[in-house]
């Protein structure tokens, strides 16, 4: 009786060190997800007071702040880098062709960064903190999962145009183009697959799908005639004419999937992944799934967050997003 009484207090041991080692991704990077949690306790709760007010006022926005933390990680990693202004020695991120009259939701992350600010009596919490845990907030007051967000990222004290436009993914990628891009960032088919299903939430603009619209033959007939109408071949005015992403773009569902399903993707990259290629499963499972879809987007939103950040002395603690101190 003694010696089994000890090897099962010895199994429990063995199974929490191994479950520690294995089941905490900020164990490699030092983000943790209590990281404010003395330094300013009310940091949380103020990042997402600010975008349920934002999101309140418009659904969209929801869908912008997710993308700029997406548009942020890709970029050198989760440093808020996408946040800085141009100036004299900032090669602004913002002016990055899938950046330029396209990335938006700035000025919440401004008002997150001024509301922080005066709630935790200094600047503590970083700007890509803030982009990062809205991100999961817009998610989830749009109907998707909840994660819990890993903390501790400093600010970068640049930019890069030039890499922005590098490793940014664009909308006219095939499946191979899109895989190499995800994997430069550390991130496999399977993230890219289920990240891809941020596109469940916002819109396009005409530009990055006139070509699929009129061109592509892997796209539902009818579909595309709404899409010709919208955005017509020639002409630049209606270049910015919007689009849903998916026809439900303000909640979190699998919609998109199921309408890759019958080549409704809205982007050229979107039904790259489903058409013959090897994430055709995937996305099959995740259409019909919504339990997989979101904790797997939980699962990749965290590993997406986990790219490359800046801690310890690295980088600082901006005071405003938009410029180094
Ligand atoms: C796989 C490669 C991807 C490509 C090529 C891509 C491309 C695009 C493009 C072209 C737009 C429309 C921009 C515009 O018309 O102004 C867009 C919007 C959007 N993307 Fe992606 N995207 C990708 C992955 C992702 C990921 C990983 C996420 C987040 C997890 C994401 C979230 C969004 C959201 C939410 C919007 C709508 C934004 C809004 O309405 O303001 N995208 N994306
Ligand atoms: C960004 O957009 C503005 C306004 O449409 C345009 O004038 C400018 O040339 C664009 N910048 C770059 C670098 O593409
Ligand atoms: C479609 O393909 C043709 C021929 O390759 C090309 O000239 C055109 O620019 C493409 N895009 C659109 C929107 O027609």
């Amino acid at each position: 009786m003694e010696s089994k009484g000890r090897n099962l207090f010895l199994a429990v041991v063995l199974l929490s060190i191994t479950s520690a080692a294995f089941s905490s991704p900020h164990h490699h990077t030092g983000l943790t997800p209590y990281y404010y949690n003395y330094a300013c306790p009310q940091a949380l709760p103020t990042i997402r007071r600010v975008v349920k007010a934002a999101v309140k006022k418009e659904r969209r926005m929801g869908a912008s702040l997710l993308r700029l933390h997406f548009h942020d990680c890709f970029v050198d990693g989760c440093d808020a880098s996408v946040l800085l202004d141009p100036t004299p020695t900032i090669d602004s991120e913002k002016l990055a062709g899938a950046n330029n009259n396209s990335a938006r939701g700035f000025e919440v992350i401004d008002q997150i960064k001024e509301e922080v600010n005066k709630v935790c009596g200094r600047a503590v919490v970083s700007c890509a903190d803030i982009l990062a845990v809205a991100a999961r907030d817009s998610v989830v007051l749009l109907g998707g999962p909840w994660w819990n967000v890993r903390l501790g990222r400093r600010d970068s004290t640049t930019a890069s145009r030039t890499t922005a436009n590098m490793d940014l993914p664009a909308p006219f990628m095939d499946l191979n183009a899109l895989t190499s891009s995800f994997q430069k960032q550390g991130l496999d088919a399977k993230d890219l697959v289920v990240l891809s299903g941020g596109h469940t939430l916002g819109f396009a603009q005409c530009f990055t799908f006139k070509d699929r619209a009129h061109n592509d033959s892997n796209i539902h007939p009818k579909f595309a005639k709404k899409l010709k109408t919208l955005c017509p071949r020639s002409g630049f005015e209606s270049n910015s004419n919007l689009a849903k992403l998916d026809p439900t773009s303000t909640r979190f569902d699998t919609l998109y999937y199921k309408n890759l399903l019958k080549q409704k993707g809205l982007l050229g990259s979107d039904q790259a992944l489903f058409g013959g290629g090897n994430t055709d499963e995937l996305v099959r499972t995740y259409s019909e799934d919504t339990t997989t879809f979101w904790k797997d987007f939980a699962k990749s939103m965290v590993k997406m967050g986990n790219i490359k950040p800046l801690t310890g002395n690295l980088g600082q603690v901006r005071n405003n997003c938009r410029r180094v101190n």
